[in-house]
């Protein structure tokens, strides 16, 4: 028989690779047939990295990968940074994108605060290794909650991050500061578009997803309880319904 689940590319977060999306490669197998690739360098992705890997340099990775895997058009979701690929791949690659998902995600660029961060965190991940930098950035990862009664989550979640390449940690980091605004693509966004967040982001606080919702023409805004920046960990069984639920009603 066909099988006609749409395809859904799920881009990690950063810094992260594609086992990030653990509980919707299993619990999205109805809805879906899921891929998680890993970003350049994250994960088991082998291949050098230039000292900045840019959005649309992602981006293009993965269209090479829908080339290869002879994927005409899919779901493209991203979480975090990948919604920043997800973002490149649909202005720059309209054809391929059957519908979006953005995932505690913004679409704006940079301020040169956040600019001067990045920075320093690819300094940090290049002269310090990345045990220092995963042990700082759980606590903005998931709620104090949760750390607290899910212990075994933030050590997930820092085994995940201290296992990436520390030059890919930086090249990344470097990426994301050369990203551009890209607020003005939204109102040309012609497919269905679900933007998820976590009630309690902190990363990107709920007036971040608004704004997008404010400017996608054909959008639905999900805030998910019990959830922070990993919105599709921490209430994962709240994030695989609702995202089904768009999957399923794709025309
Ligand atoms: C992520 O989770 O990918 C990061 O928080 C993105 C960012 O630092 O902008």
């Amino acid at each position: 028989m066909n099988d006609t689940r749409p395809r859904l590319i799920l881009l990690h977060g950063f810094p992260f690779d594609g086992t990030l999306w653990e509980p919707q490669m299993s619990g999205l197998a109805d809805a879906a047939r899921v891929l998680t690739p890993d970003l350049r360098g994250f994960g088991r992705d082998e291949r050098e990295v230039p000292d900045a890997m840019t959005m649309d340099a992602f981006a293009d990775d993965v269209i090479a990968l829908l080339d290869e895997q002879r994927i005409d058009r899919a779901v493209i979701g991203g979480l975090s940074m990948g919604g920043y690929v997800a973002l490149s791949i649909v202005e720059r690659y309209p054809d391929r994108v059957q519908a979006l998902v953005l995932c505690n995600t913004r679409a704006t660029a940079d301020t040169l605060e956040a600019r001067e961060g990045r920075y320093a965190t690819a300094m940090r991940a290049l002269e310090q290794g990345m045990d220092v930098i995963a042990r700082g950035m759980v606590p903005q990862l998931i709620m104090p909650r949760t750390r607290t009664e899910r212990p075994e989550l933030a050590t997930w979640l820092e085994e995940l991050m201290k296992r990436q390449r520390p030059d890919a940690v930086a090249a990344a980091s470097l990426g994301m500061a050369l990203r551009p605004d890209r607020m003005a693509l939204l109102p040309r966004i012609t497919v269905p578009t679900l933007i998820i967040t976590g009630e309690a982001d902190t990363l990107m606080p709920l007036p971040t997803s608004q704004a997008m919702a404010d400017a996608i023409p054909d959008n639905h805004l999900v805030i998910v309880p019990g959830a922070a920046h990993v919105s599709n960990l921490e209430n994962a069984g709240f994030f695989n319904a609702e995202l089904s639920a768009f999957l399923r009603g794709l025309p």
